[in-house]
């Protein structure tokens, strides 16, 4: 043994380990996912997540302000539609759900960012995520309804655009469509590399999907690493202002990939499946879901991530304390 190198000398104690500590995770990076289910008057449970709840869109207001006093700063939200047709209609109508959502968390939290999931499947009666024609997602009609639809988020006051489709142009076709109706402000963070997995199966109880086939022709095929970077890398060149990958646990590879690619932040979703995973094997008493959490969390950081939108964001806060025990 080389006596020179003792790597335990800066482990002595938890104020030299926390001075040397290479990565740090606070609320500041935590972004909260946020369901609204149309026609009911209760909160609903989501058997496959608990703690995780579709909220009346009454309530919604309330849910912003509860994260914001916990020290939440950005919400993403999803809709639960009844107005479902087969293009997605609703989520370019001024009055429809996605609209009023915006409105109403921004005047719920004025300083909160907000941030819309802008995807078509929670709205179209076939659950796809854009227009189909013989059989799969036409690309280029799904992206001229997604100009309408990011064009009606801006104007109720979006802060943040998150377009979640996978559809090929997505980004330049919102940058244009933003631009030229006077949102040059707006930014917008891609789902740029986003994978067809089986860890969003969860989601899809929570969002109460009618949907049965696959994704695999717009998602990506987890086998493949390149095409991870050079998705999120044409993304970055249409005009992303922040990039993501999602799932998570399973793509750390990926993440530090684009983070030794790319300059711009970079998000992770922790998705919903992955949340699933931890609460099951908690509540079985077989791990400590705490501690997982944040060995999670951290890891994302470390690869590179930058923010980390979590379906446990709000406990995050709570734990994420500035007197954790070390
Ligand atoms: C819709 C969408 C999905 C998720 C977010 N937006 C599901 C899917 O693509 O099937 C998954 C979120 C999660 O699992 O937590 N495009």
């Amino acid at each position: 043994m080389n006596q020179a190198i003792r790597f335990r000398r800066r482990r002595r104690s938890a104020a030299i380990r926390d001075l040397v500590r290479e990565t740090q995770l606070t609320t500041d990076d935590l972004i909260l996912p946020i369901f609204v289910q149309e026609g009911i008057s209760e909160p609903v449970t989501i058997e496959s997540m608990p703690g995780v709840v579709r909220y009346p869109e009454d309530q919604l207001a309330q849910a912003v302000q509860n994260a914001w006093q916990l020290g939440i700063k950005a919400v993403l939200l999803f809709g639960v539609s009844e107005n479902k047709d087969d293009t997605g209609s609703d989520t370019w109508r001024e009055d429809g759900l996605l609209a009023r959502m915006i409105r109403t968390a921004k005047a719920a939290a004025p300083d909160m960012l907000v941030i819309s999931d802008n995807c078509f499947c929670e709205y179209t009666s076939h659950g796809h995520c854009g227009v189909v024609c013989d059989h799969d997602v036409d690309n280029d009609k799904t992206l001229k309804n997604l100009q309408k639809q990011v064009v009606n988020c801006a104007r109720a006051g979006v802060d943040m655009i998150a377009p979640s489709g996978m559809m090929d142009g997505m980004i330049a076709a919102i940058r244009d469509a933003l631009d030229s109706s006077g949102y040059s402000h707006i930014p917008v963070m891609s789902y740029s590399t986003k994978f067809a997995s089986a860890f969003y199966g969860p989601f899809r109880d929570a969002v109460d999907s009618t949907f049965k086939g696959s994704r695999n022709t717009y998602q990506m095929d987890p086998a493949n690493g390149r095409e991870a970077l050079a998705e999120s890398l044409e993304d970055e060149a249409q005009g992303a202002d922040l990039l993501m990958v999602k799932p998570g646990t399973a793509y750390l590879d990926v993440i530090a990939d684009i983070r030794a690619n790319s300059a711009l932040p970079l998000a992770v979703y922790h998705v919903s499946g992955e949340y699933a995973m931890i609460k099951a094997a908690a509540s079985a008493g077989v791990i400590d879901e705490q501690a997982i959490v944040l060995e999670t969390m951290l890891a994302f950081k470390r690869a590179g991530a930058d923010l980390i939108i979590t379906y446990y964001a709000t406990d995050l806060a709570h734990w994420l304390t500035p007197s954790q025990a070390d």
